[in-house]
Order: structure tokens, then sequence, then C-alpha cells
């Protein structure tokens, strides 16, 4: 097995340390190796403290959670058996009542029952974070070669995780509802007729508030994902992956219910929850919904691995959602998300809109703003636009890291703006700071 492709934009520098030689290493760490786009951005924030960054995906540091945790330990230290149990080992797939109560909420977000959504507790894993959830599904259904239909763009921690795995991420087409059902389907023929449909195992979906475009998927666009994945799967299964990290934080508009929901037999769709976003990355639960077939197995590895997340962080987010305290926070954390948006909105418009050929997806919820510079602004690290960003006092991500490898088209003039960490006199002093580095590239 050769190398996965990768275009140079994304392929990472393998910095073998002074010890071991790079051939002492397994082929999945020389795949895995290299700086990260976040050591380099770290490495540019920490050279520069002035610096506004609206680069990391950070949550809101004023908002985190200390005053409800504090009383959601508090009521674990009160009871002393749940306190000894918090402390002891947990289960490899996660605490029971907490996933009951995941259950439970699933089904309401989603108007559904049980039965019709043919769910049971023993389809919720917990995980240390969605990434873990993602990482575990991704290593018990992918192979070296194989390949996973992502959005282009797509969140680029999972296509690091693909990358890792020797898998083959593949760009489809995303407009400003996500990925286009019918560019999945042309790309699934184009593989048919390369006699490669065989190693099409997953699509990869963000359905709410994506990271990086901010779209969510409409509920049209989610049943024709689900019919596509079933009508392609002869012979090998193509799973839909659904990561949901986004959907609490929603501050216009209805939610839609979820990609599993249009999946009654629930065979099809594999569905990764988080409380990162909405509530502390801190705590690091996630959670995952899996296809009956896929526990066991993704059980074995994860057991492997962890033989359970950790069961303090299960209890935590348990007294959390049964005390509702985790509900009043994400009310809160919304209000908050909702006035920093409206600055970062503001602030685009004021700075930025007067720029001939920039544009943006306007947000209702997540994280980022995904912006398009004039075609002959290159974003990139080593390109003109960057240094500059940073000398005017602002750090963003390139839009080129959220391209899968093999994408049809990679446009060099896209950034991602996120507005979780900065105040909102920040964002606009760092929109400002870009908008007069555009100036200066054009
Ligand atoms: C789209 C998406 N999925 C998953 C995650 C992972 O979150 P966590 O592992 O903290 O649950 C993130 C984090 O930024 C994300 O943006």
């Amino acid at each position: 097995m050769t190398e996965p492709t990768a275009t140079a934009h994304v392929r990472k520098r393998l910095v073998p340390c002074r010890e071991c030689s790079e051939s002492d290493l397994s082929q999945r760490a020389r795949w895995a190796g290299g700086e990260t786009l976040a050591t380099s951005l770290m490495a540019k924030a920490l050279a520069n403290p002035d610096l506004v960054s609206l680069a990391a995906g950070f949550i809101d540091q004023d908002t985190l959670p200390v005053e409800p945790t504090r009383r959601a330990m508090e009521a674990i230290w009160s009871n002393p058996v749940r306190a000894r149990a918090a402390l002891q080992y947990g289960t490899t797939i996660g605490h029971l009542p907490l996933r009951k109560i995941l259950m439970e909420r699933l089904l309401a977000a989603d108007g559904q029952t049980a039965r019709r959504m043919n769910v049971s507790t023993d389809q919720i894993v917990v995980t240390a974070g969605s990434n873990e959830l993602l990482y575990l599904v991704s290593d018990t259904i992918l192979d070296p070669g194989d390949i996973v239909l992502c959005a282009a763009p797509s969140y680029f921690v999972f296509l690091g995780t693909l990358a890792n795995l020797g898998v083959r991420a593949v760009g489809v087409e995303a407009d400003e509802q996500g990925i286009v059902p019918e560019a999945v389907e042309e790309e699934l023929e184009r593989r048919r007729a390369a006699r490669e449909l065989h190693r099409v195992k997953a699509i990869y979906v963000i359905s709410y508030y994506d990271n990086p475009s901010s779209v969510t998927v409409p509920a049209e666009r989610r049943a024709a994902l689900v019919d596509i994945a079933k009508r392609y799967s002869n012979g090998n299964r193509i799973r839909v992956i659904e990561d949901t990290a986004y959907r609490e934080l929603r501050y216009w508009g209805e939610d839609v219910p979820s990609i599993r929901s249009f999946d009654p037999e629930g065979n099809t769709v594999v569905m990764a929850g988080s409380f990162s976003k909405s509530f502390s990355p801190g705590v690091r639960v996630g959670w995952g919904v899996l296809p009956p077939d896929l526990v066991e197995p993704v059980l074995s590895q994860k057991g492997n691995i962890d033989f359970g997340s950790p069961n303090f962080s299960q209890y935590l987010v348990w007294t959390l959602l049964e005390q509702s305290l985790f509900d009043d926070h994400v009310a809160t954390v919304r209000e908050g998300y909702r006035r920093k948006i409206a600055a970062t909105l503001e602030a685009a418009d004021e700075f930025l809109a007067p720029i001939d050929g920039v544009e943006w997806i306007h947000p209702t919820g997540g994280l980022y703003v995904w912006l398009r510079l004039p075609e002959s602004v290159d974003t990139g690290l080593s390109g003109p636009l960057f240094d500059r960003a940073v000398r005017e006092g602002v750090l963003y991500v390139p839009g080129v890291y959220c391209y899968p490898t093999e994408s049809p088209r990679v446009p060099k003039n896209m950034i991602r703006l996120s507005f979780g960490v900065p105040c909102r006199d920040d964002i606009r002093r760092g929109i400002e700071a870009l908008a007069r580095a555009i100036h200066q590239v054009l």
C-alpha cells in the first residue's frame, strides 16, 4: 500500500524525532505525522500576543459553565454512592443512565419514538469527545485505500483522521445548503466507472451549522443522502456519518430532524454528537448512535483502547442533564453567541462588503463565517495575505485546509473566521484588520 494521495497544500511535513528514524515508525504514524495546522497557528498566536484570533474553533471563555458545573459536582459529592461510582471505572459503552437521557433527548428533538427510529440504548455509545467516536467508527469500517465522500469544504480534523488511516477523502460539491446529493450520486457513478465503487464506504456530513461553511443541510437533502447511500450499497455498505457537533448552537430558525431520523431501520446512518460546543470541551464527552451491526465491532476497538471513556465526566454530564442545568446553560450560550455573530456580521458589512469580490454565507448557527475573497487572493499560510493579516493583527484559518485531499477544485481564496473566543470589540478590530490586509494585497 502506497501513501494515500494528497495534494501539496495538505500534505503534512514528517518530522521524525531525533531518537527514531522514519523507518522506526508505523505506517499509520507516518500518515499522521508532521506539523498540524493548529500547531502552526498556535505558534503565530503565541509569538504575537496582541493578535485577534479569528482562527480557533474554541468556545467563548466567559460563558464556560463554571457555576452549572459546580452545582452538578455538589450534587454528585452530596451522594456518597454516586460519588464513589463516578470515581470508579465505568463500562466501555458508557454510563447507562446517561445513554438513556441521550436517547430520550434525541427522540424528543427529532419528534420520534424509539420504535419508529428503531433505536435502543444498546446502540448509544459514550466517548471522550465526538472525535473519539469519529475515529473509532472510521477505524472500524475503513481500510487503507478506502474512500470517504466529504463535502468540499469539510471539518479539517476529520480529514486528518482519514489521512491517519490511509483513507482517501474525496471532495464533493457543496453549496449554501451543504453537500449536493446529485453531486454525491455523480461521484458514485464516476467511482463505479473506475471500478472503485466497492472502496466507497462512507459519506461524511456535518448536518448542522457546518465547520467551516456554517450551512445546515435541509430535510430533503437529508432524505436524499440516506436514499443514495442505500441504493449504492451493493455488496459493501455505504454509511452516512452524520456529525451533529453544532446542533445546539442555533441562533435563528427552526431545528431540522437529524439525518438519522430519515433512516428508520438505523442500518445506514452513524450519528456523532458532542457536549464540547454546547457546554465544555474540557469535559470531553461525546456520543454516538450506531447501526446495530457496528455496536460490537466498535466496542471491541474501544475496549482495546480505553475500556471506557472518563466515567467522572459521564456522571457530570448525566447530572447536568438530569437537573436541567445543561439546558439552562445552553440558552445563555446561545444568547451570547447570537450577540457575537451579530457583531461579526455587522463588522463584515462595514469593512468587508465594500471590497469587490468579498462575500460570505450568512450563518444562522454554529461558530464560523466562511468568506470568499477575490480569486486573485491566495489566503494560504505562505500566500501574500496571511503574513499581512498577522502584521495587521488578525489570525484566520486558510480555506485550503478544509478541502479533502482529492477535491475536484480547491479554491485558494477562502477563509474560515471563528467568532467563538474573541469579545465583540476584538471581533470588530480583527475584521477591520483583515480588511486592511486584503486592501494591501489587492
Ligand atoms: C464538525 C466537528 N465535529 C466534531 C468536533 C469534535 O469535537 P469534540 O471531539 O470536542 O466533541 C468538532 C470540533 O471542533 C467539529 O468542529
